[in-house]
């Protein structure tokens, strides 16, 4: 098969595409001939060198595909050769075949193509581990999300649009807020101009916030929160440290956690995915919930994706094409 591996920190320019034996499912696994592959910012983060990956991962770039089912290990009885389906990979989506455990594999939602489904995985998966799980969101609540047009924000607004929600959210530009109101997002703050703990507050405060940029937000994100408000974070892309004003944390009677989802247990991403199946799956199917594609690269230029994806200009994701 052909895949990208990590080759050393540095550029997109590291990123190239070698000859690898081919994967072979074991027990409880499948095999996928894949279709396409999402990118993600760990991606981005990972071939940086930037990046802690867990121990069961290999140096093959990639946390989600689509694809066919192209075999099946002892014991599945799930799949069959042919079949459409997606994929929540610890590693090895940058290929022409991974294997992956039953347990992490979902059929394509009716009504998708089959490559655009490769960028559904990470983000549904993610948007249900954090806004529903340690979230806790409830029907009526007001969620801030930060990064309005990344992957998971530009799904995530859908979600919590489609669950009942208010959806307030942060982005650096007209253009990107504008996208934004497109997906269903009530409160639009361009965190380049304004204070968006001083517009939350004025709206009556968030009920959770899905954090994606980390320490320089926290002292922000207390502010911004309602009464008994959760704090979710999920990404550092602002720094790794910030300071807790515990009196306010008391006062607001809130609550600070954060996740991943790359470093979790087998079983654990298992229980997730069927969550996801049961939360997100209908709502894509129904039309509820789009899965905005922004470009697709060919897998042999890999390189210009991760270019693009790094110049953060994306609405939605960008997907490798690993048939070409
Ligand atoms: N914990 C987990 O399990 C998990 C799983 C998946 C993803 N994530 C994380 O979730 C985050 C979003 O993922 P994604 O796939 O949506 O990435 P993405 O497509 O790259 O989007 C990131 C968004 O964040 C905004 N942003 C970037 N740097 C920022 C900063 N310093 N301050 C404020 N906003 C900033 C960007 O837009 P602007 O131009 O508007 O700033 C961009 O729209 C990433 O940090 C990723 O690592 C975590």
């Amino acid at each position: 098969m052909r895949a990208v591996r990590f080759r050393g920190a540095g550029g997109p320019e590291t990123l190239l595409v070698e000859e690898f034996p081919d994967p072979v499912p074991s027990a409880g696994q499948v095999l996928i001939d894949v279709a396409g592959a999402g990118l993600n910012r760990a991606d981005s983060v990972q071939r940086q060198g930037r990046y802690n990956l867990p121990p069961d991962a290999t140096d093959i770039f990639g946390m989600e595909v689509s694809g066919t089912v192209a075999a099946v290990g002892p014991g599945v009885t799930e799949y069959a050769v042919g079949d459409p389906v997606m994929a929540l990979l610890t590693s090895g989506g940058y290929a022409t075949k991974v294997a992956v455990d039953v347990r992490h594999v979902l059929a394509v939602p009716r009504g998708f193509e089959l490559l655009p489904a490769a960028g559904v995985p990470e983000v549904a998966a993610t948007l249900v581990a954090n806004i529903c799980m340690a979230g806790r969101f409830r029907s009526g609540e007001t969620v801030l999300i930060h990064g309005a047009t990344g992957g998971i924000g530009a799904v995530g607004i859908q979600l919590v649009k489609a669950l009942g929600g208010r959806v307030a959210v942060t982005a650096s530009t007209a253009a990107k807020l504008a996208a934004a109101r497109e997906l269903g997002a009530d409160i639009l703050i361009d965190y380049t101009r304004d204070d968006f703990a001083e517009r939350m507050a004025e709206a009556g405060g968030a009920d959770l916030i899905l954090d994606t940029v980390g320490g320089p937000y926290l002292e922000r994100n207390l502010r911004a929160l309602a009464l008994f408000g959760r704090i979710v974070t999920i990404g550092l892309q602002g720094g790794r440290e910030g300071e807790l004003n515990f009196a306010l944390l008391m006062k607001k009677k809130a609550s600070v956690t954060g996740t991943l989802l790359r470093d979790r247990t087998a079983e654990q991403k298992a229980e997730i995915m069927r969550e996801t199946a049961r939360l997100v799956i209908p709502l894509l199917e129904s039309g509820a919930i789009r899965l905005p594609v922004d470009r697709v690269f060919p897998l042999s230029d890999v390189a210009s994706a991760h270019r693009y994806f790094d110049s953060k200009s994306h609405v939605g994701k960008v997907l490798l094409d690993c048939r070409q």
